[in-house]
C-alpha cells in the first residue's frame, strides 16, 4: 500500500534563529519569496503524499493562514487584474489536504511526532522536518518510500558529514546492505566527535512503521530533557530493521544561519527572474571584496 500520510513537525522554538523567530515560526522564514515550509509541503506532494498533518506550537497561526484561502487578498488581486499572483496563492491553498494539531509544549521532536498517532491511525507514514529543505532535483523522500515498499520497514534519511559536524546530529552506526542503504545497528543523539561510531548523520526525512509510537512511549527524556526521536529510533532498531537511506547533496537546514544563506544564494542563482542579475552581482561583490 502506498504511503499517503505525511507529518511535518514545526513546533520547535527556533532558538538558533533569534530574534527572527521570537514572534514568527522558524518554518515561515522566507527562502527567496517562499516560506521554508511551503517547499517542504511541495516536496511531500511531489513524493505522493496527499494528506498532511502539521504539528504547530504556540503563536503559529500564520502557518494555518498561509495554507488557507485568503478571500480578501484574492478579491484584491482579482480587482487589480493580478491574475498570475491570484493563481499562485490559490494553488497554495489547494496543494494537499492539510490538518493541524498543537504540540502543547516543545518537549522534543520525539514528543512532536507522538502527537500524530491518531492522525496516522496505525498506518506507515512519512515525517518531514519543516526546517530541512531538500533541493527539488533530489528525489530523497520518493527513494525512501520505495525502500519502505521493498522492505516494509522504517527508513531514515542519512548524509555523510564531517567529524566536527556529527556532534550536532543523530549519528548512525550502519551495516551496509546496498550501496546507499544500511541497516541501522544503533543511532545516538549528538555524540562527542571522539565517541561517534561513524560520520553518517540522520537528516529530517523519515518513513516510519506505526511501531515508532510504542518506541516513543518507552523513551525517557534524553539530551536537553527532550524526548528525542533519535532515542526512539534506536529503540525501534533493536526490535525491527530500520534502514538508513544515504544521499549526498541538496540539503539545507534553514534553522541554521549559514545553511540559510547557502539555500538563499543557490536557489536565487537558479531562478529565471532574478538569477542572471544575481549571478552578475555575486561576481561583482566577489571582485570588490577580493574573494577571488
Ligand atoms: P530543532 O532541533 O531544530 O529545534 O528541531 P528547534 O527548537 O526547532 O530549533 P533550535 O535548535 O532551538 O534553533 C527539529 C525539528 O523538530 C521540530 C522543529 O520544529 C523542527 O522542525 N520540533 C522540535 C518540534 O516540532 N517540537 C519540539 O518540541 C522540538
Amino acid at each position: 500500500m502506498k504511503i499517503k500520510k505525511g507529518v511535518i513537525p514545526a513546533a520547535g522554538l527556533g532558538t538558533r534563529f533569534l530574534p527572527a523567530t521570537k514572534a514568527q515560526p522558524k518554518v515561515m522564514l522566507p527562502v527567496l519569496d517562499t516560506p521554508a515550509l511551503q517547499y517542504v509541503v511541495e516536496e511531500a506532494v511531489r513524493s505522493g503524499i496527499t494528506d498532511i498533518l502539521i504539528i504547530t506550537g504556540r503563536g503559529q497561526r500564520s502557518i494555518e493562514d498561509h495554507f488557507d484561502r485568503s478571500i480578501e487578498l484574492e478579491a484584491f488581486l482579482e480587482a487589480k487584474g493580478k491574475f498570475d499572483e491570484l493563481k499562485q496563492i490559490r494553488e497554495i491553498a489547494e496543494m494537499a489536504s492539510i490538518h493541524y494539531v498543537r504540540q502543547k509544549e516543545a518537549l522534543g521532536l520525539g514528543h512532536a511526532v507522538s502527537v500524530a498517532e491518531a492522525f496516522v491511525s496505525g498506518e506507515p507514514f512519512a515525517v518531514l522536518l519543516g526546517d530541512d529543505l531538500i533541493h527539488g532535483s533530489v528525489p530523497l523522500l520518493a527513494d525512501m518510500l520505495r525502500v519502505h515498499e521493498k522492505y516494509g520497514r522504517s527508513v531514515v534519511a542519512a548524509l555523510e558529514v564531517s567529524r566536527e559536524e556529527i556532534a550536532m546530529y543523530g549519528c548512525i552506526e550502519p551495516e551496509w546492505v546496498e550501496e546507499n542503504l544500511a541497516r541501522i545497528v544503533s543511532i545516538i543523539e549528538k555524540p562527542a566527535p571522539g565517541e561517534a561510531p561513524s560520520t553518517l548523520a540522520a537528516i529530517g526525512r523519515y518513513v516510519f512503521t506505526p511501531e515508532i509510537f510504542d518506541a516513543i512511549r518507552e523513551t525517557q527524556p534524553g539530551r536537553g530533557g527532550e524526548i528525542q526521536l533519535t532515542d526512539a529510533i534506536n529503540q525501534l532498531a533493536q526490535e525491527q530493521a530500520v534502514y538508513a537511506n544515504r544521499f549526498d547533496r541538496g540539503r539545507f537546514d534553514v534553522g541554521n544561519l549559514f545553511d540559510y544563506l547557502k539555500a538563499t544564494v543557490e536557489l536565487a542563482l537558479e531562478r529565471e527572474d532574478v538569477g542572471p542579475a544575481f549571478r552578475a552581482y555575486l561576481g561583482e561583490v566577489a571582485a570588490r571584496k577580493k574573494l577571488l
